[in-house]
């Protein structure tokens, strides 16, 4: 997989096409995971959680554009956990606009798209619910905040929507994902939420759940 793809909508990314054997066998369509990394990340970072979450899944890996002290973000902050609102709604707009043209450039099905997003690209995956309703069928959120509360709020009926935090988590204290759930609740999604004793980082059991939620999803 050291394949490099060629910028899509000024997104450096990978793309893992689905594994067309596993698709038979199950006789389903997989889905395409986008893979969202956190701050300092790349689009190398998720590749083997989503191997691992959907085995055969077509993944999509962008790059976030924004650079902090030379760390990869994709949105800017203006402190840790203060977001820039008007360049967070233009990065998720760009990020709409790079599935879909990726989804064209690489034959996914558009509508079979489910963010796996750790921090700040939880951060991003919540905001493409709340900004973009109908660009995500799924999401799960590692360690995610309230990206932004949006006005009106979006309709998310029926979208599922996997929460994983960590009690002791200093960059997202429990009142903000609550918050989160809270709002994800109320735009009418299925929210799951797992709650760990750790920290920030995430563990194998934070991997082996997000699996089975979505196993338990087909
Ligand atoms: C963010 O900036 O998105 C959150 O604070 C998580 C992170 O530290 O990246």
């Amino acid at each position: 997989m050291d394949r490099r793809e060629q910028p899509l909508n000024g997104f450096l990314h990978r793309f893992v096409p689905a594994d067309a054997q596993q698709q038979t066998a199950e006789q389903e369509t997989l889905p395409t995971l986008l893979l969202l990394h956190g701050t300092g990340g790349s689009e190398n970072d998720l590749l083997e959680l989503g191997q691992t979450l959907v085995p055969g899944a077509a993944l999509l890996s962008p790059r976030g554009k924004v650079l902090e002290n030379g760390m990869a973000r994709f949105f800017r902050r203006l402190a840790e956990g203060v977001f820039d609102i008007a360049d967070l709604k233009q990065r998720t707009d760009e990020l709409a606009g790079f599935i879909t043209t990726a989804s064209a450039a690489y034959h996914f099905d558009p509508a079979h798209v489910i963010a796996v997003g750790y921090s700040n690209g939880a951060n991003i995956a919540a905001s493409m619910l709340l900004l973009h309703p109908g660009v995500l069928s799924a999401a799960v959120l590692l360690r995610p905040m309230v990206p932004l509360v949006p006005e009106p709020l979006p309709d998310l009926t029926g979208i599922p929507v996997f929460i994983s935090a960590g009690r002791m988590d200093p960059i997202v204290i429990p009142h903000e994902t609550d918050r989160l759930e809270r709002l994800l609740r109320q735009c009418g999604a299925t929210v799951t939420t797992r709650w760990h004793s750790g920290g920030h980082a995430l563990s194998h059991e934070d991997v082996h759940e997000a699996k089975t939620w979505l196993q338990g999803r087909k």
